[in-house]
């Protein structure tokens, strides 16, 4: 892993529909670096009691330019929203594993929910195969990112719990269609980011049918390296004592393979 430390500068920042904003930094040290599902860890300038850095998908990188989707939930995002163009952010990445490269004998699905559909852009443009994205939400204001996918010549299916667009109830639902009625010979193979709770539908799903199932892992995090242990996650190890061992999301992860997760 080439991790690198930056003082990236913001170009620029607009709001995007559901409560989205899309921050561009020219960051041309570590975004020629990023793969799809890595991230970056950000130092926030203000306030001054959000001094930890927060972690963020990288969705799209464009040359020395990369661009980060995100949702303003607490202190440290409702703070980056203040960011305006020429100001100046620490940036440490590209960080994690990413996402495997996708295997030209399955179909890939990309299963996302909230800002899950940034993490998997840069997997959608680089997969060396074209198969169908299944995306959530609450409402139609949480569907995110849908024409640049199309564009890019993935067939997306929706769901939301309102029914306010596509099918009206959860993604794994779209999932189990897809497997009550396989469209191709090949079978899937499931790259999916989103909430915890989904994360483990799509898993089970996954281990029931036999599918492998690609999993981005939402944790809280501190140092983002591997020093700190805030991240750590319980897997199946058949050669520990045990049966099981810890790994570090930021470093090990974000991304494992389904099989591997004890979900508690
Ligand atoms: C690998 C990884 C990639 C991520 N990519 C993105 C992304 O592309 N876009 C995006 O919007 N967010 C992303 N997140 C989540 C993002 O890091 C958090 O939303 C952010 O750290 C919250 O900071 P805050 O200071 O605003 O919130 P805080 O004030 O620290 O917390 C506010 C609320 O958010 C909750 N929260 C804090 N961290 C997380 C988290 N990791 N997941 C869920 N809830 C959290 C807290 O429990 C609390 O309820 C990612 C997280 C990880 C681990
Ligand atoms: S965040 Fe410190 S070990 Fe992962």
């Amino acid at each position: 892993m080439t991790m690198r430390l930056e003082d990236a500068r913001v170009v620029s920042q607009e709001p995007v529909p559901g409560g989205y904003y899309r921050l561009r930094l020219y960051a041309p040290t570590v975004s020629p670096q990023v793969r799809p599902g890595q991230f970056v860890h950000v130092r926030l300038p203000a306030p001054a009691d959000a001094l930890l850095r927060r972690p963020f998908s990288v969705y799209r990188t464009e040359g020395p330019d990369l661009e980060i989707l995100y949702k303003p939930v607490g202190r440290g995002t409702r703070a980056m929203t203040e960011l305006c163009p020429g100001v100046r952010l620490n940036l440490l990445g590209p960080l994690g594993n990413g996402f495997p490269r996708p295997s030209v004998d399955h179909i890939p699905l990309l299963v996302a929910g909230g800002y899950g559909m940034a993490a998997l852009y840069l997997l959608a443009r680089e997969s060396p195969v074209r198969g169908a994205v299944l995306v959530g939400g609450a409402t139609s204001h949480d569907i995110l990112c849908v024409p640049e996918f199309e564009r890019m010549g993935w067939e997306v299916r929706i769901a939301t719990e309102d029914g306010s667009l596509g099918h009206r109830g959860l993604v794994t639902d779209l999932l189990d269609a897809w497997g009550a009625a396989p469209q191709n010979s090949k079978p899937p193979e499931l790259f999916a980011c989103g909430p915890h709770g989904m994360l483990q539908a799509v898993a089970e799903r996954a281990i029931r049918n036999d599918w492998t199932a690609w999993l981005s892992m939402d944790r809280a995090m501190c140092c983002g390296v591997g020093a700190c242990l805030t991240c750590v996650q319980k897997i199946r190890d058949p050669a520990s004592p045990d049966g099981w061992a810890w790994v570090r999301i930021c470093r090990e992860g974000p991304v494992l393979e389904a099989r591997q997760v004890v979900w508690e």
